[in-house]
């Protein structure tokens, strides 16, 4: 075999907490004597409130495999390349344990929203019992904030809302004054954009995407100037497929494997997010190796028609992790749409789906084509069959 599968999880595999019963049959499928895997399969999803081990235990266990952590892509996983960041203070904005992820992806300056409201606690005034009568004064021994970094969804939007905007307001350091906000602001770095996602709920949850939307609007009604990414990750960003191409080749060397992978298929339920993510890349590669397979893959999307133009520095391949991950033996990357999650197969096509607006990221144009999945089927276990079809593979 010479192929890969990158495995969305939210609405693929499980529902909330709720395993997905087709999951378990894939996996029958996928796996060999032993519950070892018989082809490369790298876990990505834009959740991003946990850590990589957290995660693959989780898998594990809804699964029946064994799933190492480097083989789950979070959607903060990319910002390991951002080294630039990584002696910075920043603030970090999500929920769960932010500041050992933050850490763990070579942040060393972490600075979380409560550390902010205990150092300058008369700025949080939302919730009127814990309103505080300490009067405001500079605390210059708290370090400017150089740059914000959104993980994933708060737990109390309103207050992370409202220090965010001051920080960006204020250009990091809350003891002084400043009459006409800065701009451009400090850095923004944001992962999953994803403005919706399927729990057990019947209709989709809001996402970090929702969170991003907020503060975005609120920056833009109250300066009247436009928000800007210093980067955006998680999928559908091209520097997340990248990344998980490389975990993938990675895989199949572990499983000696001669023949090089050379396909990949997405398969995820949310059009938005996994179809125009695999299509996006799917342009990357046909571009590169229309190019050649020793070209590298142009780091910023804005070189692909129809993607972002506006994140303003995406990552430098020559730095850091990126380098490791551009010259592959992939040519295609195929997007298979499953019916388990966001995506109902009653909305019919393209034009049915982008009746109600177009759902992803302010900085990703809409292309019709983008969000057109290579292939439909009911869950993950008929993506499996699919899969195996088509590659002519037969496991037993
Ligand atoms: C913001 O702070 C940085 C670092 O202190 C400084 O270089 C920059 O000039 C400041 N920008 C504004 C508009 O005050
Ligand atoms: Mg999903």
């Amino acid at each position: 075999p010479s192929f890969g599968l990158l495995l969305d999880i939210d609405g693929v595999l499980v529902r909330g907490r709720t395993p997905i019963p087709a999951a378990r049959e894939a996996f029958r499928k996928l796996a060999g004597p032993g519950g070892r895997l018989r082809v490369p399969v790298v876990f990505v999803t834009n959740a991003g409130n946990c850590l990589q081990k957290a995660k693959a235990e989780q898998l594990s266990r809804i699964l029946g495999i064994s799933v190492s952590p480097k083989q789950v892509l979070l959607s903060h996983t990319p910002l390991q390349m951002f080294q630039q960041f990584h002696d910075k203070h920043v603030l970090v904005s999500g929920q769960g344990p932010v500041l050992e992820i933050a850490k763990n992806l070579g942040f060393r300056k972490g600075v979380s929203i409560d550390a902010l409201r205990e150092a300058f606690p008369w700025l949080d005034r939302s919730d009127r019992n814990r309103r505080t009568t300490i009067a405001s004064t500079p605390n210059p021994d708290f370090p400017r904030v150089e740059a914000v970094i959104l993980f994933g969804e708060p737990i109390k939007w309103e207050i992370n809302l409202q220090l965010i905007m001051d920080i960006l307001l204020t250009n990091g350091s809350l003891s002084t004054v400043s009459h006409t906000a800065p701009y451009p602001h400090i850095p923004v770095l944001a992962c999953n954009m994803d403005l919706l996602w399927a729990a057990e709920a019947l209709t989709p949850r809001f996402g970090h995407g929702i969170f991003m939307l907020c503060l975005e609007s609120l920056y833009k009604k109250v300066t009247g100037k436009k928000l800007k990414y210093e980067a955006l990750v998680g999928k559908p960003s091209h520097i997340t497929y990248q990344y998980a191409e490389s975990v993938a080749r990675k895989l199949s060397e572990e499983m000696g494997w001669t023949n090089p992978i050379t396909t990949l298929y997405a398969i995820g339920d949310n059009p938005m997010t996994d179809i125009y993510g695999a299509n996006l890349y799917n342009r990357l590669l046909k571009e590169r190796t229309r190019k050649g397979s020793k070209a590298r893959v142009q780091p910023k999307v804005a070189a692909v028609r129809g993607a972002s133009t506006d994140v303003t520095q995406v990552c430098d391949p020559e730095n850091g992790a990126g380098s490791e991950t551009v010259q592959g033996s992939v040519t295609s990357c195929k997007s298979v749409l499953v019916c388990t999650g966001v995506y109902t197969p009653s909305q019919n096509g393209a034009a049915g789906r982008m009746e109600a607006g177009f759902h992803g990221h302010r900085d990703f144009t809409f292309d019709p084509e983008l969000i057109e999945p290579a292939h439909v089927v009911e869950d993950i276990s008929a993506a499996v069959d699919l899969v195996f079809e088509l590659e002519k593979y037969s496991p037993l």
